[in-house]
């Protein structure tokens, strides 16, 4: 039986789903795979917890009762006492434990994750981290930072690494924009009403501005750029931001207070569309002349990006073997449940290729 230990950071939607689906998958991962995944380390912003026996269903008690105040070694301490495959999972959306990764390989751990930073910091942070990923022969896999579920960021690496040319990569990047233009087109409902609910549903990101500012379509147009063999920054993007200059430094509080400033502009051009318009949140990456936009476009209601519902996400790849006919991924690009289910597929990928540590 091969033992894997997960270290897993953040507990929120995503990385407290990803708990329950482990522990409901248990016994399938035993018997199919020969894996057993033992939930070893918990850590938030705060508190860290360890167990050597793992979690069970009861978790959240028994972090709120024994996790202790985050030091920064508490997870290398405990991994170096026991010698089985380590894999660091992040579920935030934390800059600061991006910039941690490259600790977390010198130290023995392979990474999944949902944060998208760490792949759209600078070109030089992400090309050192796989360099070192190689020298240590260890697994960094974020299929969840592009179509949550979806696998588009392995089509893209699949197709390049084969040697085919992707010519472009266009759709609606993001499912919180989806549900949200989705929903702001067809009902009569102001923006801002659909954005909290998009919020409360754990659609959008924890601060909704990241997802409203463009930023985090623009990342996700950046991990395909780089995936696809471009070398580009972040600044290289050209973004529509849709948050009001007001509202852009305000604290995260203070935006949800006065979001229905927001309203008056996304109204004005709700009102502008034709009777077979909508409006959707487009992602274009133009990888021939290594252009990067994202925007809101008013799109046919019978085009595919306009016949959309709920938060699907929707990709077009044009590449040699698919120029005039794309490669369309389409389905639920956000949600908790898909996406800690993409979590866990990569950390299935990652314990199938490990080889066996401990033979029992
Ligand atoms: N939700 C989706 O549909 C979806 C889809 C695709 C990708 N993602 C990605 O998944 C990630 C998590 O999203 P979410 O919706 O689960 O967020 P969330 O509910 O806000 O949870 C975030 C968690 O991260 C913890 N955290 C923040 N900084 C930390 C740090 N430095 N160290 C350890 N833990 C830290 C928070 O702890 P505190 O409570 O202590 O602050 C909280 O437990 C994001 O990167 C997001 O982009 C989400």
């Amino acid at each position: 039986m091969k033992k894997i230990h997960i270290y897993l950071f953040g507990l929120g939607n995503v990385g407290s789903t990803l708990i329950k689906q482990i522990l409901e998958s248990e016994r399938f991962f035993k018997t199919s795979h020969g894996i057993e995944l033992k939930i070893v380390g918990l850590a938030n912003s705060r508190k860290v917890l360890t167990t050597i026996d793992g979690v069970t269903s009861n978790w959240e008690q028994q972090f709120a009762q024994q996790a202790v105040t985050r030091e920064p070694n508490a997870f290398y301490d405990f991994a170096s006492i026991y010698n089985e495959v380590r894999i660091a999972v992040d579920a935030t959306a934390s800059k600061e434990l991006s910039q941690f990764y490259p600790e977390l390989v010198e130290h023995g751990f392979h990474v999944v994750t949902a944060n998208k930073i760490a792949n759209t910091l600078s070109q030089d942070f992400y090309d050192d981290l796989r360099d070192l990923l190689r020298e240590k022969e260890l697994c960094f896999e974020y299929e969840t930072n592009v179509g949550a579920g979806l696998p588009i960021v392995d089509t893209i690496c699949n197709l390049h690494e084969s040697g085919e040319q992707i010519f472009a990569v266009n759709g609606v990047f993001s499912g919180s924009l989806g549900y949200i233009f989705n929903r702001f087109s067809q009902e009569d409902v102001s923006f801002s009403t659909v954005v909290i609910d998009a919020l409360k549903n754990g659609y959008t990101e924890p601060d909704p501005r990241e997802d409203l500012s463009g930023n985090d379509v623009a990342r996700k147009l950046l991990v395909l750029a780089r995936e696809a063999g471009l070398k580009l920054e972040f600044t290289d993007i050209t973004i529509e931001n849709l948050v009001i200059p007001e509202l852009q430094t305000a604290s995260l509080n203070q935006f949800l207070e006065r979001i229905q400033l927001l309203d008056e502009p996304l109204q004005k051009r709700k009102s502008q569309l034709q009777q077979d318009e909508v409006l959707r949140h487009l992602g274009q990456l133009d990888t021939l002349n290594k252009k990067l936009t994202v925007s809101l476009q008013v799109v046919k209601k019978d085009s595919p990006a306009g016949q959309l519902q709920g938060s699907d996400g929707f990709f077009e790849i044009y590449s040699e073997s698919y120029a005039s006919h794309p490669l369309v991924i389409k389905g639920a690009g956000a949600g908790r449940e898909v996406t800690a289910r993409g979590l866990l597929s990569d950390i299935i990928k990652i314990a199938r290729t490990v080889p066996v540590m401990v033979l029992r």
